[in-house]
């Protein structure tokens, strides 16, 4: 550039003032595609508070619905759901029980919030009594015998009224399997998320304690993906699209913002983000330490998963981040 138009530039201009800097703000959180995840447990009148999560609790069926018209009412109109079942066995029977506690949690939801989107996570560690995602024969995770029992799974959920199905357990034709188990029972409009890029990854340690879910025996490495690989993961959403994923995800988030932005430069589909419980509760423990400034941490580090190309971001902080993006206006 020639000199006199050099000295034409002045980046600052665009920075002298609240109202101008506002003008110019290329990414914004908003709070419209922000999901909460909550957990859901048998009982009556619990609001149980997750040590491995300040601020996060366990509600079971009959305070679940409060809780999630209090989110509309500050703007998080999306919520997915876990369970923690009563029982857990071999085979993960309370995750495709009808009468199980995601589906009377999705009835209580529907209910007291007739507008909110219902996500039901898809997945049998919670329920199996081993901790792993899917049945177990002869010491290993068995696929091809786990697919049905997630496309059961789906459709109960469907049923009690989900919108969008969240398949987490990493088996290889999940989205298929759940595509197929759906349409069959006429729940051709029940969309899939699939847990595309799902990397074995330490961050989720608070999730495991929250819901009970840590393998009794080895890890998950021989199903989710290594925190080397990027190809791979973008190996793994291709297939799910290919299987009908309607919107896929990346998770955890911000050790992985290099997979969103590349899987939103690949591929035209709705990018979701799940910045994980250890995110989560890693903010929060350097905020009690009082090493940073937790609330404006936290929209630093959602603003750098939305940079990346993610358009849903899954979060603990979605309360907090809708009211802090309300008084920001
Ligand atoms: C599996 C599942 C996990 C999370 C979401 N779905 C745990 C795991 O794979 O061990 C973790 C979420 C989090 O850490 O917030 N059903």
């Amino acid at each position: 550039m020639a000199a006199e138009t050099l000295d034409k530039q002045r980046p600052r201009r665009l920075r002298v003032s609240p109202c101008i800097r506002k003008l110019v703000s290329e990414t914004l959180i908003n709070p419209r595609q922000l999901v909460a995840p909550i957990f859901v447990r048998p009982g009556r009148g619990i609001v149980e508070p997750i040590k491995s999560m300040p601020g996060i609790n366990r509600y079971s069926v009959d305070t679940v619905g409060e809780y999630v018209s209090e989110l509309a009412d500050v703007g998080i109109e999306a919520v997915l759901l876990f369970g923690i079942p009563a029982v857990k066995d071999e085979i993960g029977s309370s995750a495709y029980d009808r009468e199980g506690v995601v589906p009377k949690a999705i009835s209580a939801v529907r209910d007291s919030v007739s507008s909110t989107a219902i996500i039901a996570d898809v997945c049998l560690c919670e329920y199996t009594s081993h901790g792993h995602c899917g049945i177990i024969k002869d010491g290993a995770v068995d696929n091809d015998g786990t697919l049905p029992l997630l496309g059961k799974a789906a459709v109960a959920y469907a049923e009690a009224g989900a919108d969008i199905v969240a398949p987490s357990a990493m088996m290889d034709h999940q989205v298929r399997a759940i595509r197929g188990a759906l349409d069959i029972s006429g729940h051709e409009h029940t969309a899939i998320m699939g847990y595309s890029a799902k990397y074995a990854s330490s961050f989720y340690g608070p999730f495991r304690d929250a819901a009970g879910s840590v393998p009794s025996f080895g890890d998950r490495k021989g199903y989710q993906i290594g925190p080397s690989n990027r190809r791979e993961a973008m190996k793994e959403i291709a297939l799910d699209i290919q299987e009908g994923a309607d919107i896929i995800m990346v998770k955890p988030a911000l050790a992985y913002l290099d997979v969103i932005a590349e899987a939103r430069r690949r591929f035209n589909v709705p990018i979701a983000a799940y910045s994980v419980s250890g995110e989560y509760s890693m903010l929060k423990a350097a905020g009690s330490m009082g090493l940073v400034n937790e609330n404006e941490a936290m929209l630093e580090l959602l603003l750098s998963i939305k940079r990346a190309g993610a358009d849903i971001i899954i979060t603990y902080h979605a309360a907090e981040a809708a009211r802090a993006s309300i008084s920001q206006r």
